[in-house]
């Protein structure tokens, strides 16, 4: 089973990828049957509207470094999917300067050099600075990494460790944040009024295909809160026979919705009533989510509201592997 769901910055050639099937991806299942009763848990959880400092812009990691065309907002994404590259972007403001990464393996005195490319893009009377990404290719599995970005009086050095080669018990931890404008632009299995039943033609398209190969888990963006599924799926349902419930389905994958990174439309807090059955846990909040895979049957799943600045965990579930151990887990949560 495969790594979907990276984004389309050019990167390296890539093969498989680790033994849980995480899809960054889009459907919806609908529920047109209102057959809806005794679901989840809907979090009583309000977040506090005036206590919104939760990101203060003095903070060190937003504070804007010294000195002329300095590089800012320095942040690295997997380049692959087998975890052998590394995509390194940040943001210049006074002119394009470099996009060149020089990065060394620890303890090698050899810089090795990656050509990027940069960017520009206007919104009305805004006018972005100059964004360069820069694929660091054919890098070492398990392996601490210095990289410089910038030039002159302003090179700016960081570090990163790869992850380890892929196999099925090798331990993986991805975190998660969907943020409206990121991540891919679509609902999922939710019960919030705004976006129900939004993306019927996603899940006519794809949801047979997750539920053959049993994907352990599917994550999407796009609405401005967080829900989370029981498997089910709605592959009976061909429009015209009625089957239009979703199902237990041990071979489908839980939905997660974590479209609440932030963004400027606020949160969405209609929700359908009651909660339909397939919603285990849902919240109208902010927050991000870590998933840590820890061998081929294991997975710790966790996410964590943004409390007024503190990271709360609110939801968790221990992921069973739906090809090596299949177990229904909706009890425990
Ligand atoms: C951009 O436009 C808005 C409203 O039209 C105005 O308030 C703002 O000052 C403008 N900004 C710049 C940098 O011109
Ligand atoms: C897989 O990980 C889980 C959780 O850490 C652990 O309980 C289990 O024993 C591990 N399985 C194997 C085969 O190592």
């Amino acid at each position: 089973m495969g790594v979907a769901g990276f984004s389309s910055i050019p990167s390296c050639s890539s093969s498989s990828g680790s033994s849980f099937a995480v899809l960054i991806v889009v459907l919806a299942l609908t529920l047109n049957g209102v057959t809806v009763c005794n679901g989840g848990k809907t979090s009583t959880f309000v977040r506090n509207v005036k206590n919104t400092e939760d990101m203060p812009l003095n903070s060190d990691v937003f504070r804007v470094p010294d000195g002329y065309n300095a590089p800012q907002q320095v942040h690295i994404t997997q380049g692959d999917l087998v975890g052998k590259a590394v995509i390194v972007s940040w943001v210049t403001v006074d002119e394009p300067g470099s996009s060149v990464v020089l990065y060394w393996s620890d303890g090698s005195h050899r810089k090795k050099e990656a050509k990027g490319k940069y960017e520009t893009y206007k919104f009305y009377n805004y006018t972005s600075g100059f964004i360069h990404h820069c694929t660091v290719c054919n890098l070492e599995h398990d392996k601490k990494y210095y990289y410089e970005v910038g030039i002159g009086h302003t090179v700016r050095t960081f570090w990163f460790v790869t992850p380890p080669a892929v196999g099925p018990d090798t331990p993986y931890t991805f975190g998660l944040m969907g943020k409206h404008e990121v991540v891919n632009h679509m609902t999922d299995l939710v019960s919030y009024i705004h976006h129900f039943m939004e993306a019927e033609t996603m899940r006519v398209m794809y949801e047979a295909w997750f539920v053959r190969y049993k994907v352990d888990v599917v994550f999407a963006g796009h609405v401005h809160a967080y829900e989370r599924s029981e498997r089910v799926s709605n592959i009976a349902y061909n429009v015209v026979n009625g089957l239009c419930t979703p199902v237990k389905d041990q071979s489908a994958p839980v939905y997660i919705t974590i479209g609440d990174g932030g963004n400027s439309e606020g949160l969405v807090t209609d929700m359908t009533e009651p909660q339909p059955q397939y919603s285990a846990f849902r919240e109208a909040s902010f927050g991000h989510a870590i998933f840590d895979i820890k061998n081929r049957t294991h997975a710790y799943y966790s996410w964590h509201r943004n409390q007024d600045g503190y990271a709360v965990e609110a939801d968790r579930l221990w992921f069973y592997n739906r090809y090596w151990k299949q177990v229904d887990e909706s009890p425990s949560s």
